[in-house]
């Protein structure tokens, strides 16, 4: 068995290089980045959700409505939402490139990867900024001050 001796990682590849974008190296820039980002979101999502004020207990459809009648939680969790989703969107094509060998299913895969992740952004932005706290009966969610005369 011969073996092909691997290239030391910063040689230079004059002779092949691209002068486009290099969209692989801003997707490896992108997981990190958007990593150190997640941590702050996710982190900071569990805990106002689940510790602070009353903590897990106070979860009910009016705290969300709450949570959503201030712009700070809609740019959170719209932050939240896009960056997560292209993460792992990103994190699956890198694992899709790496495993699935057939080409044919390779690029149907990653072409459902790609749709439902524009589906899952498309409907994920549409609630939480088509949010309508008095939809349906304000008796049951508790917000009949907040929905009166509407
Ligand atoms: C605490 C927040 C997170 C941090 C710090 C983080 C960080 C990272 C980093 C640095 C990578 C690149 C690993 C590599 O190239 O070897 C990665 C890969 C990945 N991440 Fe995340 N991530 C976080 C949250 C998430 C979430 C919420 C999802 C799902 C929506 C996710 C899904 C993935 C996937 C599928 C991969 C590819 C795995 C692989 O290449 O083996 N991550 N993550």
């Amino acid at each position: 068995m011969t073996t092909e001796p691997v290239e030391w990682p910063r040689t230079a590849r004059a002779a092949t290089r691209n002068r486009g974008i290099n969209w692989e190296k801003w997707g490896w820039v992108y997981m990190r980045v958007s990593g150190v980002a997640l941590v702050v979101l996710i982190f900071g999502h569990l805990f106002v959700n689940l510790v602070a004020g009353e903590g897990v207990n106070a979860i009910d459809f009016a705290f969300v409505a709450g949570k959503w009648a201030d712009p700070f939680y809609i740019v959170w969790d719209t932050l939240l939402l896009w960056l997560a989703l292209i993460h792992g969107a990103n994190g699956m094509r890198t694992l899709v490139n790496d495993y699935v060998y057939r080409p044919k299913v390779r690029k149907w895969t990653l072409r459902a990867l790609f749709a439902s992740t524009a589906v899952l952004l498309l409907l994920g932005t549409l609630v939480i900024y088509t949010f309508d706290p008095c939809i349906g009966d304000p008796q049951s969610s508790g917000l009949q001050e907040l929905c009166a005369g509407r």
